[in-house]
C-alpha cells in the first residue's frame, strides 16, 4: 500500500509532525502484516497523487489559515482525493490556552469536500531565531512565547490510528 503524506510548512516544525504520522502508520501496518512505502512530500512539489492508496496532508497555520501550498493542494487534487482516503491536519497553537483552538479558515469546507475522515489540529512550535523579521514583531506584539506546543504521543498515536484503519480496511476488501 503506498501512502502520500503531503505537508505545507514554513519554518519545520509542521514537515516533522508529518513525519512522525507517517512513521506510526507504517509501523501499525507493519504490525497487521501489511506492505507499506509511505512518502513525506511538500505539498508544493506534489505534481500528481495518482498510485497512492491513501492520503494524508496537513498544514502550518498562519494568521488563521493553511499555507498557500496546502489550500492550493486541496483545490487542485479535489477529484482524485475524493476517490480514496484522506485525513487531515492543521499544526498551530502555540502557549497555553484554557479554551479550544479554532480551526483554520477554510479547512472544514476542504474537509467536507473532499470526504476527509478526520481534521486533527496539533500544538506547533515558536522558535523567535528562525522566525523572519515580520514574523518575529508579530508574536512579540502577541507576546506568544517561544516553545514547542507538538503533542508527539497524540501525534504518533493517530498516526498509528490511521494505518489501522487502513489495515482494516484492507483485510474486509481482500475478504469480499
Ligand atoms: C507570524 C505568525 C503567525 C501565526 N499565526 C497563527 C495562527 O493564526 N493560528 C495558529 O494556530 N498558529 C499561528 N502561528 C503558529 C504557527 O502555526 C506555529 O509556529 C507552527 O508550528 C509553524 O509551523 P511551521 O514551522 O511548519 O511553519 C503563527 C506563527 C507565526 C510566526
Amino acid at each position: 500500500m503506498r501512502i502520500l503524506v503531503a505537508v505545507a510548512t514554513r519554518h519545520g516544525a509542521t514537515r516533522e509532525i508529518a513525519e512522525s504520522i507517517a512513521t506510526a502508520a507504517g509501523a501499525a501496518l507493519t504490525d497487521a502484516g501489511m506492505w507499506s512505502q509511505i512518502e513525506v512530500r511538500d505539498a508544493s512539489l506534489v505534481s500528481s497523487v495518482d498510485g497512492f492508496d491513501a492520503v494524508v496532508f496537513g498544514s502550518a497555520v498562519y494568521m488563521g489559515r493553511w499555507l498557500e501550498p496546502a489550500a492550493k493542494f486541496a483545490e487542485a487534487f479535489e477529484e482524485e482525493l475524493r476517490r480514496v482516503p484522506v485525513w487531515v491536519f492543521s499544526s498551530g497553537p502555540v502557549g497555553e490556552r484554557d479554551h479550544p483552538a479554532d480551526e483554520p479558515a477554510g479547512a472544514a469546507d476542504v474537509v467536507l469536500r473532499l470526504g476527509a475522515r478526520g481534521h486533527r489540529l496539533f500544538g506547533g512550535r515558536i522558535d523567535r531565531h528562525s522566525l523572519h523579521f515580520a514574523e518575529r514583531a508579530m508574536v512579540a506584539a502577541l507576546r506568544v512565547a517561544d516553545g514547542d506546543y507538538r503533542d508527539w504521543p497524540s501525534i504518533r498515536a493517530w498516526g498509528r490510528e490511521i494505518g489501522l484503519s487502513l489495515a482494516k480496511a484492507e483485510v474486509a476488501g481482500s475478504a469480499s
